[in-house]
């Protein structure tokens, strides 16, 4: 065994260790977990948005051939909690959104469970629904923190005095929709109960955090997390909303439990997964800026009104870019909910970020034009020297870098200012930047084993791959802390009979469970001096961050976007992104997860919105008939590109999250280069046809 690093298998585009699997189709998702004699739960949902189910009629559901049982408030268990609302299914008969899970039938086959579901006759006593979000609505309320734990307002200066003092200002309301994270796979769940009497529940679910879920489903059946097993090899998809568990995964136990011995399978419909996987809120952000004539700012104010639901709060934490991303002396940024009879908004990939740097990059953009001052120069000239706020230095901060880096690639230098002057046949041409920005975390407690197996060293953490790289990139980092050739270590992950691993949430994968695989190999060096022998084993346990520094990740945004002069079409050929994210581990897989998140950045600009009809509080595009996702034809040519940054605060790899800071900024990014091409500022996404003609 070698010590020396000569190998170095971080840095290297090595292909994914489970691509194969996945291509041959022999990787094994979650609903398919072979089970012997499976049932198969199929939801009811309530086609009201607010009131009670006064009756339930389930006689001819019962009566069909191949139905097993049917679940109702009536007849299901009770939870040992029901703290967590959305997760307190069939507990009451009370309906607080329309498609909330008001009975479920688990038959043979899951087109009979299907059919019986459709046979349940429901009888409602309704009640007034309010789905309406308005920032001039009087029962707006000022939540206790924002997502994860940010305060609500906050406020440095004085804003009023600055912006009466200013000598450019903006003044704006912009906004950004509603959105369902649409991962490939849906939400899907097999659950076992109790197979050798044991009490134990094992679940194969689809799921961002193996130990998270066991730890929620374990309260809510007021079992040990002992008792609970959770396996989930592979995820097709997420983007936050597997990242805590949502009721189909409490069904699914729920109906093992009462068939005991019958395995359960669940998979929600993609049309149940808009009222039942969670969504991103949508946002009405109020900004202001007031800068010196020299582009200096002296003011930046965002108020953000968004959504919650009446079941469970969720505050996105969309103010809080604003707080550290530009220099000003004066500074005020406050988040406002309205509690509507809508299902709860929950994590989409890069919650607060995504959202919160639409309004403000496209303000930015709005102020050069007032200035008359390039908008790539303008964010330069505002560049803090610590972070604002906390005043902490940043461990690395490279947004100069990348601007200037991506005007260089871009060719930005040749812009002409000016908005709606150049033309390509019936195309009006236009380019945009705006700034990307995503915080560097690491969770607490995870754990990772390295231990030798035959000529082989196993490296076992509870993690998750959602199609990020996870099975590939611990192993490189394990080969590189071992200091062995990465074709010798084997990865085991999304099981939570492996140790503890954190949610794969806040771009906090990799830093944490790296942490921990880097701790882990450090003690598997000290004890074994020489080659280790077979079963030689130890364990690392993550450690906090630095916290005297500001970790965050950066990035610049370039789009070229032509509007059609007759039909007011927006097409977007050429997206570059730059960004500066630490050390990355492995460039081919870091590049899938930065033109996806452009890709979803693109689509949010574009296509992306939930139309949620006010009468009924029912997502009327739920399918991809109807909600239009950027697809192939509508990418052209999409680059990302990153600076070499060493940052040695970080964590012991020097890396930063990758996997959500791709979504930041691009909406404003084609929203400037919209305006440059047309003249027309569009501050409320989609940027559809109409708003442009
Ligand atoms: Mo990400 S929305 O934190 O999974």
């Amino acid at each position: 065994m070698t010590f020396l690093n000569e190998l170095d298998a971080i840095g290297r585009g090595l292909p994914r260790r489970d691509g194969p699997a996945k291509v041959l189709g022999t990787a094994v998702y979650a609903y398919e977990t072979p089970l012997e004699n499976a049932a198969y739960v199929c939801p009811v949902q309530a086609t009201i948005a607010r009131g009670t189910v006064s009756q339930l009629d389930t006689t001819a559901a019962e009566a069909l051939d191949g139905v097993v049982a049917v679940l109702t408030p009536a007849t299901a268990e009770r939870l040992a909690s029901t703290e967590d609302r959305e997760l307190a299914t069939l507990q009451d008969r009370k309906i607080a959104f329309r498609g909330q899970v008001i009975a479920a039938v688990v038959a043979d086959s899951s087109e009979v469970a299907r059919h019986a579901a459709a046979l349940i006759r429901v009888t409602y006593a309704q009640a007034a629904h309010d789905c309406e979000l308005r920032a001039d609505r009087d029962d707006l309320y000022a939540p206790e923190r924002v997502n994860p734990d940010f305060p609500t307002d906050t406020t440095e200066g004085d804003v009023d005095a600055a912006m009466a003092a200013a000598e450019v200002t903006v003044e704006q309301t912009y906004s950004t929709a509603m959105y369902h994270n649409n991962p490939m796979e849906p939400h899907a769940t097999a659950a076992l109960w109790d197979p050798a009497g044991d009490g134990s529940l094992t679940l194969w679910d689809s799921t961002q955090g193996v130990h998270p879920t066991r730890a929620t489903l374990a309260a809510v059946f007021g079992l040990d997390e002992a008792q609970v097993r959770v396996v989930c090899p592979y995820v097709g998809g997420g983007f936050g909303s597997k990242g805590q568990p949502h009721v189909n995964v409490v069904l699914a136990a729920l109906a093992a439990r009462a068939v005991p011995g019958r395995p359960m399978r669940l998979a929600l419909t993609r049309q149940q997964m808009f009222a039942l996987a969670g969504y991103r809120t949508p946002t009405i952000q109020r900004c202001r800026l007031g800068a010196d004539h020299d582009g200096t700012l002296t003011a930046l104010e965002i108020n953000v009104v968004e959504q919650t639901s009446k079941v469970k709060e969720f505050a996105e934490q969309t103010g809080v870019p604003a707080r550290m991303m530009y220099a000003s002396p004066n500074r005020r940024t406050t988040h406002r909910l309205a509690a509507l009879d809508v299902p709860p908004p929950s994590w989409m990939r890069a919650p607060g970020e995504c959202p919160g740097m639409f309004g403000p990059e496209v303000a930015m953009d709005e102020l050069a034009e007032r200035l008359g001052m390039d908008p790539v120069e303008l964010r330069i000239r505002n560049e803090p020297d610590v972070e604002p706020g906390s005043g902490k230095p940043f461990s690395s901060r490279n947004l100069v870098g990348c601007l200037r880096e991506g005007s260089a690639r871009f060719g930005w230098s040749e812009r002409d200012p000016r908005p709606g002057v150049r033309r390509r046949g019936a195309w009006l041409v236009g380019t945009g930047v705006a700034a990307s920005t995503y915080p560097v975390s690491r969770m607490p407690d995870s754990t990772a084993t390295i231990r030798r197996e035959g000529d082989r060293y196993v490296t076992e953490i509870g993690a998750a791959d959602l199609g990020t790289g996870t099975w590939t990139t611990l192993a490189q980092i394990a080969a590189d802390a071992l200091g062995v050739p990465v074709s010798r270590v084997d990865v085991r992950i999304g099981d939570t009979d492996y140790p503890m691993a954190s949610v794969a949430g806040g771009s906090s994968g990799m830093t944490t469970w790296g942490s921990a695989v880097v701790e882990a190999a450090r003690a598997f060096r000290s004890r074994y001096r020489t080659e280790p022998p077979d079963g030689a084993e130890a364990s690392g346990v993550v450690q906090p961050p630095d916290d005297r520094y500001a970790m965050h990740a950066f990035g610049a945004q370039f789009a070229e976007a032509h509007v059609h002069t007759d039909t007011g079409e927006v097409r977007v050929p050429r997206l570059l992104g730059v960004f500066a994210a630490g050390r990355i581990i492995n460039p081919r897989t870091a590049r899938s997860q930065f033109i996806g998140g452009m890709t979803m950045g693109l689509s949010m600009a574009l296509h992306e919105i939930s139309v949620l009809d006010p009468r009924t509080g029912h997502v009327v595009n739920h399918d991809f008939a109807d909600y239009h996702i950027t697809a192939n034809a509508d990418v052209d040519e999409i680059e990302a590109q990153w600076l070499p940054e060493h940052d040695p605060h970080v964590n012991a790899m020097g890396s930063k999250g990758i996997g959500e800071i791709g979504i930041v900024g691009t909406a404003a990014a084609v929203s400037n280069a919209v305006w440059h091409a047309c003249g027309v500022r569009v501050r409320d996404l989609p940027i559809t046809l109409d708003k442009v003609l």
